[in-house]
């Protein structure tokens, strides 16, 4: 079958869809839904890393920050472009997006600012990892404007979270780095639950409609098993313990 047609679901075998125009009502309303907290997070983490694009610890370090604050951006502004297809109602969701600030994000990953270099590089191993899995799920997307969207995103968060592992890496054996392993496993600890929330609860309507519905490939619960099982072998790796997967988690 074609890239050009939807792989699974109630709309599976026929064509994708192109514009807002053809979309079921659940279908738009759910997708507008998604595209809104996927944009958010994307300006979400420009703000949190902008504070630290002075005070990374290298001039190499500033440089890829700066690279990730601009994918950031330009993610960001991709969700807003497939909002602003949607009409009035896209513009509006447009406006409420560019002006949230740290504090009114949808998801609690993305109101927490980070406490020191140890933060930045856990936060981009660990949540967004789960903004590549989030992506990886949409890559099939039966609205094909999102679909394809997916590879050069997918390509630019690839980099942040090799980033973040390499940092983290850094902070445990480079002394020339701030932190050590204690202060490293303190950012795993606080970062790992709240990366796991933001696959959402476990028994989510929406979720399982958006697999319904060919938005996404997967739901929630797959996706984080999946996700732990990865993250549990790269704390291995960096000898460090992974959290339990219920440690002081909030979404469930
Ligand atoms: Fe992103
Ligand atoms: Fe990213």
């Amino acid at each position: 079958m074609s890239t050009r047609h939807i792989k699974q679901g109630k709309y599976a075998k026929i064509r994708k869809f192109e514009t807002p125009d053809e979309l079921p009502e659940e279908y738009k309303n759910l997708l507008k839904k998604m595209l809104f907290v996927q944009g958010d997070t994307e300006f979400a983490s420009v703000q949190q890393h902008l504070e630290w694009q002075e005070r990374a610890p290298t001039p190499e370090d500033k440089w890829v920050l700066s690279r990730i604050v601009a994918d950031e951006v330009r993610h960001g502004l991709t969700m807003t472009r497939l909002l602003k297809q949607f009409g009035s109602e896209g513009e509006s969701m447009v406006q409420t997006l560019l002006s949230r600030q740290i504090g009114e994000h949808t998801l609690e990953s993305f109101n927490i600012e980070f406490k020191n270099w140890e933060s930045v590089v856990a936060f981009t191993c660990f949540v967004d990892r789960v903004g590549l899995y989030q992506l990886e799920a949409f890559q099939e997307c039966s609205y094909a404007p999102l679909a394809r969207e997916m590879p050069l995103m997918l390509n630019e968060e690839k980099l942040h979270i090799g980033f973040g592992y390499n940092g983290l890496k850094k902070v445990i054996e480079d002394e020339n780095y701030p932190g050590n392993e204690q202060t490293a496993q303190e950012a795993v600890n606080f970062w790992v639950p709240r990366a796991l929330d933001m696959f959402g609860h476990s028994e989510s309507k929406n979720a399982i409609l958006a697999v319904e519905l060919g938005i996404k490939r997967w739901d929630n619960v797959e996706m984080r098993e999946r996700y732990y099982k990865e993250i549990s072998q790269l704390c291995d790796n960096l000898g460090l313990e992974v959290p339990d997967i219920n440690y002081n988690r909030h979404i469930l």
